[in-house]
């Protein structure tokens, strides 16, 4: 398989992990009807700096920019519209998480059931995102290219792809799995 399709499945391993945190989160909130901020903060920054300006980045700035260059069919084009709205709404749901979090803090307990319902929306979004992205749109979406275009979107990821930043997430996942096992 390709470089580029293989970092940006490798990205959404770790991604999974954090879905599986969120997942538990979700459970612990209901149950204890409270957070624990500084946790949320850890996994709202996540999303912000790996989920979003980390693998969204290369998606969109490089991978979809490059494949609208290419006359792709109907079907493709629709599932990159989507995806690239999804992103807008996990960065949209995001926000609104953490707003909802920010009003809890201040109001004590009241926008409990707001957080549950974006952190909910949240979790049925992005798995699914991911599975579409995995198992169809890039495997298929990487054959628009010849190898030239693949390698020279190879050096652009090596360039956004500091390992030291990546071991940096992988150390956040773990110590937020540590904590929801
Ligand atoms: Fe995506
Ligand atoms: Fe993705």
């Amino acid at each position: 398989m390709s470089q580029v399709v293989d970092i940006m499945i490798r990205e959404h391993a770790l991604i999974k992990r954090w879905l599986q945190i969120l997942t538990k989160a979700i459970v612990r909130v209901r149950t204890t009807q409270s957070i624990d901020p500084m946790m949320f903060d850890i996994f709202v920054d996540f999303f912000e700096s790996y989920v979003d300006r980390t693998h969204h980045d290369k998606e969109e700035r490089i991978f979809f920019a490059e494949l609208q260059k290419k006359q792709i069919s109907p079907e493709h084009k629709e599932v990159m519209d989507r995806l690239i709205t999804e992103h807008v709404q996990a960065r949209e749901t995001v926000g609104k998480i953490v707003l909802k979090k920010n009003e809890y803090i201040q109001k004590n307990g009241e926008s409990i059931n707001e957080l549950l319902k974006y952190m909910e929306f949240f979790a049925e979004l992005y798995p699914e995102h991911i599975h579409v992205e995995d198992d169809k749109f890039f495997v298929e979406a990487i054959n628009y290219f010849t190898p030239e275009e693949v390698a020279a979107m190879e050096a652009q990821f090596a360039q956004t792809q500091p390992e030291m930043a990546m071991e940096k997430y992988i150390a956040i996942v773990e110590s937020l799995e540590a904590q929801f096992k």
